[in-house]
């Protein structure tokens, strides 16, 4: 049988295409495997977002030529396919760098995969449109869905953070129908998923089109998904502070299966910075926001993106992003030294940070990060919460599984649990995650 091995970088919405693109070749006869060695065609589907990330992908692609060359030798073809932004973002560059590359493919054009292998073997191929088709259409039935899958509800970002390649890579917002989302969701539902984390770019500007034609708001979506039979708990990220509308925050206080966190990147604490980064938002409007959420949901837990180092960014703007830290009290947050992305406004400035002083602030901050996140798992301990069995755990006997807050718990229980809710007493926090004890099932009154 033919092999195919397939590697993500990046996003939750790059795992989510890894596995639709895993999909189409599993249609065409290729098994998955773990060993790039054995597989016949290799798929890496790339993020742009980190820094010298093209880089990255072509030293990659250097070890797959002599694997590629190897394979010749013993008689066997390997196709080698380069997807995801950094394609999108090099196109026949690719081609031109890496002489061992068969396929590039841009994220709204990987439902072409077969045919694009298929015409590989007369001519290498670029394919970085954004078609008019929706690849959503073309992409055949999903497999190896688990207990908690992700599900693209919206693409692409009209923002222009004057720092991020994704308006460039992904293009503009796009929605996809309440109707198509329900159809996925359900068939996910029936494979036995319980937890649906619906995602986007900026998934909270999300406008899809509804019943009867009339556009739809995230809220609308997720009743529309809440009511499918199995599913529990609802999820979204990743959101821009500037579309949490009035209905989405209520949708916290309303929608029993909307588990109660959020990510909501804010980037820095300056309003100095935030202007220049393009956010349109500031320090004190984003803290507002955070008030009328935890008002709507008071035990939300928060989790955020930051960047330290942004061009022109003084030791005092960077202490405003820690007091903001300190103020907010995130649960658990990433952040990044800015570095520059061509073809982003940022990357043309000429006032950049010292790499020396980008890299204390970033342990300083994520030092207090680190501490805040510790800080909630030890409150943690003592509770009980209800735990969604994900998978086994690490040691025989043992299952792990989120609490609503998204701790990941490990506990002792027989593997049938997988897929249930059971009630967790946490018991103690170690460095990543919670152990707990499974409390007998206290059957509904
Ligand atoms: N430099 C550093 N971090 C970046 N991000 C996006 N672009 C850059 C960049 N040029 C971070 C932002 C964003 C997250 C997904 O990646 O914090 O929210
Ligand atoms: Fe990039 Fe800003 Fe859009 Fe997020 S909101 S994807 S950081 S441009």
């Amino acid at each position: 049988m033919k092999k195919a091995f397939v590697r993500s970088y990046g996003c939750q919405m790059n795992a989510y295409d890894a596995a639709r693109m895993a999909d189409v070749l599993g249609q065409q006869g290729y098994a998955a495997t773990d060993s790039v060695e054995e597989a016949d065609v290799v798929v890496l589907n790339t993020c742009h977002i980190r820094e010298k990330a093209a880089e990255k992908v072509y030293s990659e692609l250097g070890r797959l030529r002599v694997l590629k060359g190897e394979r010749r030798l013993a008689g066997l073809d390997t196709r080698i396919v380069v997807a995801g932004c950094v394609a999108q973002a090099e196109g026949a560059e690719m081609l031109a760098r890496a002489p061992a590359v068969d396929v590039v493919v841009g994220p709204q054009s990987y439902h072409r995969l077969p045919q694009l292998l298929d015409a590989s073997r007369a001519k290498r191929v670029v394919d970085t449109e954004f078609p008019i088709e929706d690849k959503f259409d073309h992409l055949p039935a999903r497999r190896n869905k688990g207990v908690s899958a992700f599900l693209t509800v919206q693409e692409g970002c009209d923002k222009f953070c004057a720092f991020c390649v994704v308006p460039y890579t992904r293009g503009a917002e796009v929605s996809r129908s309440v109707a198509a989302v329900v159809a996925e969701a359900e068939k996910l539902a029936e494979a036995g998923v319980r937890e649906l984390t619906l995602i986007g770019q900026n998934v909270n500007a999300y406008h899809g089109a509804g019943p009867a034609g009339v556009a739809a708001t995230l809220p609308d979506l997720m009743r529309a998904v809440a009511g499918i039979p199995g599913l529990a708990r609802i999820r979204y990220t990743t959101s821009h502070p500037n579309d949490m509308g009035d209905d989405l925050i209520a949708a916290h206080a309303e929608i029993p299966a909307l588990m109660p966190y959020l990510h909501l990147p804010v980037q820095s604490g300056s309003d100095r910075v935030l202007g220049a980064m393009n956010r349109k938002h500031t320090g004190d409007q984003y803290r507002r926001l955070i008030e009328r959420i935890r008002t709507a949901r008071p035990d939300i837990a928060l989790s955020s993106d930051f960047i330290v180092g942004f061009p022109g960014e003084t030791d005092a703007e960077f202490e405003e992003t820690m007091r903001l830290v300190a103020e907010i009290g995130f649960q658990s947050a990433f952040s990044f030294k800015y570095s520059p992305r061509p073809g982003t406004p940022a990357a043309e400035r000429a006032d950049a940070v010292p790499e020396g002083v980008k890299s204390e602030r970033l342990a300083a901050l994520q030092a207090r990060l680190d501490a805040q996140r510790h800080a909630y798992q030890r409150a943690a301990a003592g509770r009980v919460a209800e735990v969604l069995v994900e998978k086994p755990g690490r040691r025989p006997g043992q299952v792990t599984g989120k609490t609503p807050h998204m701790l990941a718990v490990q506990f002792d229980a027989p593997a049938s649990t997988i897929g249930s809710l059971v009630p967790v007493r946490i018991v103690e926090a170690g460095a990543n995650s919670l152990f707990g004890e499974m409390l007998p099932q206290v059957a509904a009154a």
